[in-house]
Order: structure tokens, then C-alpha cells, then sequence
């Protein structure tokens, strides 16, 4: 069957450039603490995303000088270049401190975090909380804007709780300050991570700030995306974790902004090399936690699969690297028997489910943020 090409946006774009980095693809890959490292990004890059960021460090150990986690979280690789640091603070003067830090470092762009919801950090009055404060947002902007020679971005949401503030008035003020991009997470502080994305609190933003903006919130797939991009007139679109364990969405989606058709979905093999890829690189870049990450992200994986719950819950539980290759296999194996079943009939069972259902024992499914 030839897959259908969906409708490209209506709206052409030539490519943004930002300072030496070029957005032609429309897709961005989001920052997400304890998600978006090494590994995470390279993937990202590899199937198409424009630009990869790295979680949020906040602006005060940077500036001490060198703490050694924050310098750990800021460590790029060549392979995910460009990959913009994201910084966090509410101190102007200090804020313009680590955005010179960060240019020293080479980073190609800086961006803002002004979208946390964690009450640890709204309470210093940064992150979500400047949504409250567009006086202040503009300071900060313009502080770090002028500290630098590369170019400042801000990350933001829709508003504080949807009712009383909008994100309109801290973009407007990140763009006085000189910002030269926005991204806007289509969800209120209130909302924090789930509820549904408010489509139109982006294009509003669109309507007010001459900048380039970038929607987020909800984009899992080429048609979501398209949807965004239509709907809001934003510039590109960010992807959070509609990525976890599918990074070739980057590449479905860029094919489907320029109107071409769908790439074919990764093999089995493909995927499994793409895993085991993910699985050795977390365990190089990550010498001491190594384990502990890969268990989530290889779990990732496993999310849409026949059973994939039950091969989930034994990741979580796996006690080291070797274990952990060994159940990469089986769950690979796995697939390989499902592909052979023919459509509509029921997927085999590995041993190790058949035996936990005969006990009644169904995992429980984690969340993959968890
Ligand atoms: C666990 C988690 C950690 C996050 N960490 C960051 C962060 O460090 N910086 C940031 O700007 N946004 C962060 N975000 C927000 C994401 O970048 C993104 O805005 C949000 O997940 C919405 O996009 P999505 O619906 O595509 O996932 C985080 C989100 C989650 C779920």
C-alpha cells in the first residue's frame, strides 16, 4: 500500500536562520531533565531535528564555577552540534554571568527557561514564575542578550493558571529584551506537564512578537505537527516526549512539513541496533548512573509492543548492564516471532508473561517520565 502523503502546511517558510544555527527541518527536539542527554540528542539529530537542548542548569552553581554536575549536564558532543544550553535564574546580573560562561563553553545559542513548573524553582522566582513578572522578563533578556555575542532564545508556557496571566505579555517582553526566538509551551504552570495543549494561546503569541515561535505541547507525530503548524502559524515545532523511544518521529515529521510522503517505520533490526546504540552510548557518557538511566530509556522502547508492558516492568527491575543486553535480545526476539503471525491473530506469549498471568500478576504501567 502506498502510504498517503498527508497535506503540507499551507504556510512556506524559508529556513530561520538564529546567529550560526539553521532551523530548515521545523522540528525541534525539547529539553527534558534526566532525558534529553548525549545519547538522546544524537538521536535526535540523526533523524532531523534542527536543534537539541540540554536539560535546564540554573544560573548560580554555573557562575561559582565548577560544579562538577552542572559542567557534567552542559558537556556536548560534536555528533548533536548545534545543542543550545538551557539556563535558569531570576537574578539579571548573575543570569548575564552564566550566559557569558555558556559563550566560553561555545555554546551556539543561549536559551531561557522560563517555563518550569517545579516549586523549588518557581519559589526563587524563576523558571514559570517570571510568567509573572514581564518587567522582570525583559531585564533578564536583555542582561543576558548583552552579555553575549550568540543569540538569547526563551522557553515559556501559556500562562501561569490560564486565567489571570498569559504568556502574550512575557513574550512580548522577552522579545523587548532581544530575544530572537520564542518557544511556547501550550500549557499553563497550572497544568504543569498533562492536560490538553492550548493550540491557540501559541497563535496568539504568533500575533504579538515579530520573532520566530516555536509551539510545543502535544506534538507526537507528523500529523499533530502538521495540526500545530496550521493551526497556530507558529514557525516549528518542539517535541517532547512523543520522542521517548521513537526518535525517527523527528524524521516523520520533517518529511511530512515539506509534503513528502512517509518514511518507511524503522525494521525490527533497525530498532534493535538503535537500543543497544542507546543503551552502550548512556553507559559511556554516563560512567556512574549509567544503569539507572538506561532502564528507563530502554523501557521507552518497549511501550507499543505485544506485551511490551510485561518486558517494561522486568527493565525497571533489571540489576545491571549484562541483564539488561540479555533482556534487549529477548524482547527483540520477541518482536521478530510477532512479526510472523499473520494480521488478526493473536501475538505469541513468552514464557516468562504466560507464567506471571497464570499467577495474575500484570505489571503495573509506569509512566514514562517516572
Ligand atoms: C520530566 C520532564 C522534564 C522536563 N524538563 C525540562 C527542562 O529542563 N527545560 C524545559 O524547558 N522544559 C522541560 N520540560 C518541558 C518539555 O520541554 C516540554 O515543554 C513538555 O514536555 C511539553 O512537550 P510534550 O507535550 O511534547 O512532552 C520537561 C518536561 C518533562 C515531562
Amino acid at each position: 500500500m502506498t502510504p498517503e502523503v498527508l497535506e503540507p502546511t499551507s504556510i512556506e517558510r524559508a529556513p530561520i536562520r538564529i546567529g550560526s544555527v539553521e532551523i530548515r527541518n521545523r522540528v525541534l527536539a525539547a529539553p527534558i531533565c534526566g532525558a534529553s542527554k548525549v545519547p538522546y540528542r544524537t538521536l535526535a539529530r540523526r533523524f532531523g531535528a534542527d536543534l537539541v537542548y540540554t536539560e535546564m542548569v540554573k544560573a548560580y552553581p554555573l557562575v561559582r564555577g565548577n560544579d562538577r554536575r552542572t559542567l557534567e549536564l552542559l558537556r556536548t558532543d560534536p555528533a548533536e552540534f548545534p545543542c543550545v544550553p538551557q539556563i535558569c535564574g531570576a537574578d539579571e546580573d548573575v543570569m548575564a554571568d552564566a550566559a557569558r560562561r555558556l559563550e566560553q563553553l561555545g555554546a551556539p545559542l543561549i536559551d531561557i527557561n522560563m517555563g518550569c513548573p517545579v516549586p523549588k524553582v518557581v519559589k526563587e522566582g524563576a523558571g514559570a514564575a517570571l510568567l509573572r513578572e514581564p518587567a522582570r522578563v525583559e531585564r533578564v533578556v536583555r542582561a543576558c542578550a548583552s552579555a553575549v555575542g550568540i543569540p538569547v532564545t526563551v522557553k515559556t508556557r501559556s500562562g501561569w493558571d490560564g486565567r489571570e496571566f498569559t504568556g502574550i505579555d512575557a513574550a512580548r517582553a522577552a522579545e523587548q529584551g532581544g530575544a530572537r526566538l520564542i518557544t511556547i509551551h501550550a500549557r499553563t504552570r497550572e497544568q504543569r506537564h498533562g492536560g490538553a495543549p492550548d493550540l491557540a494561546s501559541i497563535a496568539a503569541v504568533r500575533a504579538a512578537v515579530g520573532i520566530p515561535v516555536v509551539g510545543n505541547g502535544g506534538v507526537v507525530s507528523a500529523e499533530s505537527a502538521l495540526a500545530m503548524l496550521r493551526q497556530t502559524g507558529c514557525d516549528a515545532v518542539m517535541v517532547g516526549r512523543g520522542a521517548f523511544g521513537r526518535p525517527w518521529v523527528f524524521r516523520e515529521i520533517a518529511r511530512a512539513i515539506r509534503g513528502e510522503p512517509p518514511p518507511e517505520r524503522p525494521s525490527i533490526d533497525e530498532v534493535a541496533e538503535i537500543v543497544r546504540w542507546h543503551l552502550a552510548r548512556t553507559h559511556e557518557t554516563e560512567p556512574f548512573r549509567g544503569h539507572g538511566l538506561s532502564r528507563r530509556y530502554v523501557a521507552w522502547y518497549f511501550r507499543e509492543a505485544p506485551y511490551g508492558t510485561f518486558f517494561r516492568d522486568r527493565a525497571f527491575r533489571t540489576k545491571d548492564r549484562g541483564e539488561m543486553e540479555a533482556l534487549v535480545d529477548e524482547f527483540f526476539a520477541h518482536l521478530r516471532l510477532a512479526a510472523l503471525v499473520p494480521r488478526g491473530e493473536a501475538p505469541p506469549v513468552p514464557a516468562f508473561v504466560a507464567e506471571r498471568l497464570a499467577r495474575g500478576d500484570v505489571p503495573r504501567e509506569v509512566p514514562d517520565e517516572e
